[in-house]
């Protein structure tokens, strides 16, 4: 299907870096997301938070493709992408990290972050038979100094820590640079220290490259994020900006006091 010119034109400049409108998934009986109505701004850092099974991945795997919507529409920079496979719309600078590590466990750090820009800069997220390309060397060289990973750069995946298996996800999510980035818990698990680590780098991140990130810990989310969704039996519950939600009775009723175990 080829695209008309306002939708071409559309797909630059002022669009929304994220529009879904009545997204639902069904997993045969089970309604894991309904009506999901969500606009999220260029350079926007939006949080999402909810207990556990509220929808959350399924909102990730919905936008990234791994598990397309049942119904509803989702476009990314103007551009319809609910039918995209995967990698169409990591072509169109969508990226992401997974709750579950993925990673080369047997390969160097620079060595993941590497394999990860040559499998973008294909336009496809495969790692077949990678040649060396010194330009590519460069940016994974970087990305790996953006996440603080400088000093771990020849460590083999095996000898890291949690902690810098998470940081190094990240690396390989900011490869091919990324117009937007969903982060699938990057906290869970990690050491008050990582955490502040972890802060640190994503409000790092260059003010033009917006992000969604689904995140337990509230502490995290506020700190990183402008605005929160809340969610709640795979819909949205409340949205606002940090402080209203954290202040918001209904919320904490919900969740803040919800006996969450993160
Ligand atoms: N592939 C799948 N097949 C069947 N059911 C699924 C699948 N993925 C998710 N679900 C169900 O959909 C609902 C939402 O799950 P989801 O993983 O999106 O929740 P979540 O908010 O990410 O939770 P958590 O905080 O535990 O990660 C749950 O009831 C879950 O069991
Ligand atoms: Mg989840």
């Amino acid at each position: 299907m080829t695209a008309t010119i306002s939708e071409r034109l559309s797909s630059t400049g002022t669009a929304n870096a994220l529009e879904l409108r009545g997204v639902g998934k069904m997993f045969g009986a089970l309604s894991a997301l309904a009506d999901i109505d969500m606009t999220v701004r260029p350079g926007e850092r939006r949080a999402v938070l909810g207990s556990n099974g509220a929808g959350k991945t399924t909102l990730f795997n919905c936008v990234t493709g791994d598990f397309p919507p049942t119904t509803g529409s989702i476009r990314f920079f103007g551009e319809d992408i609910t039918a995209f496979p995967p990698h169409e719309r990591i072509r169109r600078g969508l990226r992401r990290t997974y709750q579950i590590s993925l990673l080369f466990s047997g390969l160097s750090v620079l060595d993941n972050v590497y394999l990860a820009s040559c499998g973008v800069s294909r336009g496809r997220f495969s790692f077949r038979r990678p040649r060396r390309d010194d330009a590519l060397m460069a940016s994974a060289e970087n990305l790996v100094r953006v996440v603080h990973m400088e000093d771990a750069k020849d460590t083999i995946v095996a000898n890291l820590s949690y902690g810098q298996q998470r940081q190094l996800e990240i690396a390989m999510a900011l490869s091919g640079a990324p117009r937007f980035i969903l982060f699938d818990e990057p906290a869970a698990g990690l050491s008050p220290t990582e955490r502040r680590d972890l802060v640190e780098i994503l409000t790092g991140l260059p003010g033009h490259m917006g992000f969604i990130i689904i995140e337990h810990d509230m502490d995290v989310a506020l700190r990183v994020a402008e605005s929160v969704t809340m969610m709640h039996n795979g819909r949205i519950f409340k949205e606002g900006k940090p402080a209203e939600i954290e202040n918001d009775p209904e919320v904490q009723a919900l969740y803040l006091g919800g006996g969450e175990d993160g």
